[in-house]
């Protein structure tokens, strides 16, 4: 399969796809993109603006994942407004703008991965994942998530193992966040094999 893995971060949710697909990731930060191409060598890495990526190629995968930053959605927004004083700010409209054009201007299955957002969900369609929610063009399998550990707590070497994904030797500022950011590997394979069946299908 020919995917396109954007706002790839080092590539948690692409760690279980194994090789035999042709991958093509998108990052702007340079140190983090640097640190996905070591990981995933095979892949293709592009620096730069995934959701002008999106837009501009959205036609020449047969496999689409989308992760828009969740900053602005996360409930973390209500305890640094109501707990520590900050000015509360819009909720960026990257995601909605995927969403609805994905649904309604592409034929390439997708997938379109946010945070449980603070607010009562806006955009319809979501099915909830583990700990994350989906926008998808197929329907994922429900996923047994038996993973106990708390991430706010953990630290780099029990992040490395609970990924399966090991940054030594790696330089990228603030391993323990670049970490905490990864969905999980699990939950990737799963979602993947869900789009390849339904590719089978169709
Ligand atoms: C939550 S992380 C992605 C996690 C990834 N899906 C995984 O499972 O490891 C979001 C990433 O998107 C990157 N990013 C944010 N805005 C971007 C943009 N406009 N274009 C490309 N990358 C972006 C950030 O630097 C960050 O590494």
């Amino acid at each position: 399969m020919r995917i396109l893995n954007l706002y790839a971060g080092i590539g948690g949710n692409r760690a279980q796809w194994g090789e035999e697909h042709e991958i093509t990731a998108v990052e702007f930060d340079p140190k983090i993109a640097a640190a996905y191409q070591q990981l995933w060598p095979n892949d293709t890495v592009i620096v730069g603006d995934a959701h002008q990526y999106l837009i501009d190629h959205h036609d020449e995968f047969d496999f689409i994942w989308s992760s828009p930053p969740c900053q602005t959605h996360t409930r973390m927004q209500l305890l640094r407004v109501k707990g520590y004083g900050d000015a509360p700010k819009f909720p960026s409209g990257m995601l909605f703008e995927e969403v609805v054009f994905m649904a309604n201007w592409s034929d390439t299955p997708y997938v379109i991965e946010n945070v449980i957002p603070y607010y009562k969900q806006q955009i319809a369609g979501a099915q909830k994942i583990a700990r994350h929610l989906y926008w998808a063009s197929f329907e994922i399998p429900a996923y047994d998530d038996h993973r106990q550990e708390n991430l706010r707590a953990i630290q780099i070497p029990e992040l490395q193992k609970l990924h399966g994904i090991d940054l030594t030797g790696i330089s990228v500022p603030n391993k323990r966040q670049v970490l905490r950011n990864c969905v999980s590997p699990r939950v990737g394979k799963h979602i993947l094999d869900a789009a390849m069946r339904e590719a089978v299908a169709a």
